[in-house]
């Protein structure tokens, strides 16, 4: 695990969108892990600030979202797809086929999740995957006590995750459950770089620095992987 630390957001978005650009431009087939939350909006910025100019960064780029709530559509103002369009997928030349996020109002949830899981396998697997980190150690919306071998599938939100995580709903009405990739889907992306910025993740920083490889702490399961970079700031 290589770690990097900045001074402030500004400086790790920076990076972060460095590490993007800079996998396109490697591969521009490359398919991405995405995540969402208040982290990575900094590196999104700078992806379309940086792509809108140079109109076919995303051309032939596959991205698969890391997770969506479960019970709402994608035209939800809280959901993760309407995210993924106002702070990328409606800036960039991205084909919308090869933009993936579970579909959180399928009729059958298992059978979306083995879906994407399959979906995710005929891309070729993940090239490289961006996370953040919840203040539990959470990846994705894998919990605490979360299997690494787990794979894409339905859970149940914990108390603390949709308290962090209301002040996307007006009604402060957090969906109880979402679909996510498991840890053992995320472990099997090639490579992974882990944004961790923000108030109240100072204990999950300290307890990822140390040697601890425990299902209690999800993002310990990183130690596991041979190329994970970690910036923070
Ligand atoms: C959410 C998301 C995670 C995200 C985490 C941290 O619950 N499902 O993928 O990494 O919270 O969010 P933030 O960056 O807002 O602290």
């Amino acid at each position: 695990m290589k770690w990097e630390s900045f001074d402030n957001y500004e400086a790790l978005s920076a990076r972060a969108a460095e590490l993007f650009l800079g996998a396109i431009h490697d591969d521009p087939r490359i398919v991405f892990g995405l995540p969402t939350g208040r982290t990575p909006i900094g590196m999104y910025d700078r992806v379309v600030a940086i792509c809108s100019r140079q109109y076919h960064c995303f051309t032939e780029v596959t991205t698969f979202n890391l997770d969506e709530y479960a019970g709402i559509s994608c035209d939800h103002p809280g959901s993760y797809c309407t995210y993924m369009r106002e702070h990328l997928f409606d800036h960039v030349d991205v084909d919308r086929k090869r933009a993936h996020i579970p579909d959180g109002k399928a009729e059958d949830l298992a059978a979306e999740c083995a879906r994407y899981e399959r979906a995710i396998r005929n891309a070729g697997g993940l090239g490289l995957t961006f996370l953040g980190l919840g203040r539990n150690g959470h990846i994705g919306f894998n919990e605490p006590g979360t299997p690494f071998d787990s794979r894409t599938r339905v859970v149940s939100l914990t108390a603390s995750t949709r308290t962090a995580n209301a002040s996307c709903f007006a009604d402060g009405e957090v969906p109880r459950e979402a679909i996510t990739m498991g840890i053992g889907t995320i472990l099997e992306s090639r490579s992974i770089v882990l944004l961790v910025s923000g108030s109240g993740k100072e204990d999950a920083v300290v307890r990822l620095r140390g040697r601890e490889i425990n299902e209690a702490f999800p993002a310990s399961a990183l130690h596991l992987h041979g190329d994970v970079q970690v910036l923070v700031s």
